[in-house]
């Protein structure tokens, strides 16, 4: 066979179905572990973080004020396409590795290759972001403490806490010498290392080969903590709205409400994590587009009322940008009750770093199992029947990026996976709709092609607008792509091969 269509070989629908039933994963998710699989992915760093920026603006872009609900609902708008994509096809193909399986059906191996490879942008590098923001809280909740606590444990050295961009970033916008933060091997090789966010991901990943239901058990007890979090705030902060905090609503009219959907966007990532456990699931036909959409309902009421509270209490330039839950909490004084937020934010990051620790693994192991890694990396242990290899992979790959990758960069990388990856499922349901017209689907895209369509465009929309003003990681897209297509061509492409043809013999 020819390399051209060798690249542009798909996998039919039944031959996935088939390989999955002889999976050895085991079915025991319902419709209620998923939604917590997808809660616990989504709400994190967006709704306690991001959200500030969103309504405050930054360096580059104008923010949204109080009409930060309008940009939530904008946000939720572009994932809506996206997610009902991702449910018609979850549904009818129930296999392991979402978008990048369902790209090996539609568009062939090539693609498939590479839609794996920008999958790892928003799993693993999201990760990177994750982790990073989880020390943040971690030292927010220590300090919470200091009166209890003995100071080197509140106060322990930053270069133990951070990655050496963050610290030489820190000093150069405050003009101070790197070297008195950190120290530096044979004077050259500056040393910093995150250590509780190593610590974490050390935690999640023995979690995560223990099994996958003890890993959502424990999802369940990270989301319930922060669901509690979340609806005290709501409604402790509703009788402290000060309806005049709303006017102007659009302090930056149209700008400021589009940059601060675009921003917002982030808080919304993660939905797809529910396709990406298709194959552990139960009943998949009847409980992924449940999980999928009820997520995302969920999650834009509950980020709708998080945002009125926030901008109700407190005048728009008072809203901190690093904590602003916490810090809302503070400005109506109840500084115990900020405190009690860190412990919610660091449950709902927790949850974020387990879930998508576990999508990385699934993708990897759909790759491996298609024969583009090297078989060792598919085993399962006996005992727990978890692909424990692929599990370690993707913790020590979170621990080493974190020693050097800029949690900024890292988390505008996870926006520009994700967004493609969303191009890439509506594109797959318009070809499925051509080439499997028959296929039954348990769930259907409504106003298909319309709704496919508009799910490719306003999330082009969004990814180009950004592209405009952030030039380092605008750059550092396309060079990681560039990685994955040379990994392939010298290679996936002849491991593929040589283990389909040891297959034949
Ligand atoms: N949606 C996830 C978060 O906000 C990525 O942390």
């Amino acid at each position: 066979m020819g390399i051209i269509q060798n690249l542009l070989k798909r996998k039919s629908p039944d031959e996935l179905i088939a390989v999955s039933k002889k999976t050895e994963l085991k079915k025991a998710l319902n419709v209620f572990d998923l939604m917590i699989i997808g809660i616990g992915a989504v709400v994190g760093t967006g709704i306690f973080t991001i959200i500030g920026s969103a309504i405050r603006g930054g360096l580059e872009g104008a923010g949204a004020g109080s009409a930060v609900v309008i940009s939530m609902i904008l946000a939720a708008i572009a994932c809506v396409f996206s997610a009902l994509c991702y449910s018609e096809i979850a549904a009818m193909m129930p296999v392991a590795g979402s978008a990048y399986t369902y790209t090996y059906a539609t568009m062939g191996e090539f693609m498939a290759w590479m839609v794996g490879w920008i999958l790892m942008l928003e799993y693993a590098i999201g990760n990177i972001t994750v982790a990073s923001a989880w020390t943040g809280y971690l030292v927010q909740f220590l300090k919470g403490f200091k009166h209890i606590l003995p100071d080197f444990i509140v106060n322990f050295p930053i270069w133990l806490r951070n990655d050496y961009r963050s610290i030489l970033t820190m000093c150069s916008q405050n003009n101070l010498n790197p070297h008195d933060y950190m120290p530096y091997l044979f004077d050259k090789i500056p040393m910093a290392i995150n250590l509780p966010a190593i610590f974490i991901v050390l935690v999640l990943t023995l979690l995560l080969i223990k099994g996958v239901k003890e890993s959502t058990r424990f999802a369940t007890i990270m989301v319930g903590v922060n669901m509690f979090m979340i609806t005290s705030f709501i409604i402790v902060g509703a009788f402290y709205i000060k309806p005049e905090n709303w006017t102007p609503f659009a302090p930056n009219g149209f700008e400021g409400v589009f940059m601060g959907a675009f921003l917002i966007f982030f808080a919304y990532i993660g939905f797809d994590a529910i396709s990406t456990c298709a194959e552990e699931t139960k009943n998949p036909q009847r409980d992924l587009p449940i999980g999928i959409l009820g997520t995302l309902i969920f999650c834009t009421i509950l980020y709708v009322l998080v945002a009125l509270v926030l901008t109700g209490i407190v005048p728009l330039n008072n809203i901190s940008t690093s904590a602003p839950i916490a810090a809302a909490m503070k400005y109506i004084g109840k500084d115990w009750f900020a405190g009690i937020i860190s412990v919610g934010a660091l449950c709902a990051l927790t949850s974020v770093l387990l879930i998508y620790q576990l999508g990385t693994t699934r993708i990897l192991y759909a790759m491996s199992r298609d024969r583009f890694l090297p078989k060792s990396f598919r085993v399962i242990h006996r005992k727990f029947r978890t692909p424990y290899a692929l599990t370690w992979l993707a913790g020590i790959v979170v621990i080493i990026c974190s020693l050097f990758m800029d949690l900024n960069i890292s988390a505008e990388l996870c926006n520009y996976g994700t967004f493609t990856s969303f191009i890439i499922i509506c594109i797959a349901v318009l070809i499925l709709r051509k080439t499997e017209p028959n296929r039954t689907r348990p769930f259907k895209v409504p106003l298909c092609p319309l709704f496919p369509i508009l799910g490719i465009l306003t999330c082009s929309a969004l990814m180009f607008y950004s592209m405009k003003s952030l030039k380092t990681s605008s750059t550092y897209f396309p060079a990681w792509l560039l990685i994955g297509l040379a990994i392939y061509m010298f290679y996936g492409y002849r491991q593929k091969r040589l283990e389909d043809q040891g297959k034949k013999q």
